[in-house]
């Protein structure tokens, strides 16, 4: 079998100057969409306390749902992370909670700002969505500059749960997100 970062970056798709000039876009559409990558990717995903994640894919390679995965609950970030968090969860056997965009959750909320290139955003989370001590793992597809997942991170621990680890498809290693989450643990698939 092929290492697992070396599948990713066969089947992810570089597009430049999108969705601006000079932006280098990493499109994981396909790699999403071949059967066996994204097994391998949901099951590295789910294994953040394996470093290196060739290990992580190896040994969950053919494991069910079985003993303490780490975590209690998979919270994914809209929009992408969604794809992966619910397999995740599915794969480890436990519930998922979603990040959402702003606006889009209709009972009590908690909300975070983070910066765009342009501008500023917001996530909410519903209140009652995590339990104090719940052991999260948060999902995304691209850890780039930190900035949604530092959102995120800031949510659930809002919440009184506790991030275990943040598991990412992607790092964008020269912008930092890595340093700006410390000290949670990120376990990535390919860092680039
Ligand atoms: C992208 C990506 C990550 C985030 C990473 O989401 O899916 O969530 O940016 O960037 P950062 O580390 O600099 O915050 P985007 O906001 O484009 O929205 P989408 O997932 O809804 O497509
Ligand atoms: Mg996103």
């Amino acid at each position: 079998l092929p290492p697992l970062d070396e599948v990713i970056a066969g089947l992810a798709v570089d597009v430049p100057d999108f969705p601006e000039p000079g932006v280098v876009f990493r499109d994981l559409t396909p790699v999403f969409a071949d059967g066996p990558a994204f097994r391998r990717m949901v099951e590295g995903l789910a294994a953040p306390s394996l470093e290196d994640p060739r290990a992580a894919a190896v040994a969950h390679a053919d494991d069910g749902p079985s003993g303490d995965p780490g975590f209690d609950v998979v919270v994914g970030v809209e929009a992408r992370g969604f794809l992966l968090a619910a397999a995740v969860a599915l794969h480890a056997g436990v519930g998922v909670v979603p990040v959402r965009k702003a606006g889009k959750l209709p009972r009590a909320r908690i909300a975070a700002d983070y910066a765009l290139e342009y501008g500023t955003a917001t996530i909410e989370m519903h209140t009652d969505s995590l339990r104090p001590g719940q052991r999260v793992l948060l999902v995304d597809d691209v850890l780039a500059t930190g900035g949604t997942l530092a959102a995120a991170v800031a949510l659930v621990e809002e919440l009184g749960a506790v991030v275990t680890a943040v598991s990412v498809v992607i790092e964008l290693a020269a912008l930092g997100g890595r340093q700006r989450l410390a000290p949670h643990a990120v376990h990535t698939l390919w860092t680039t």
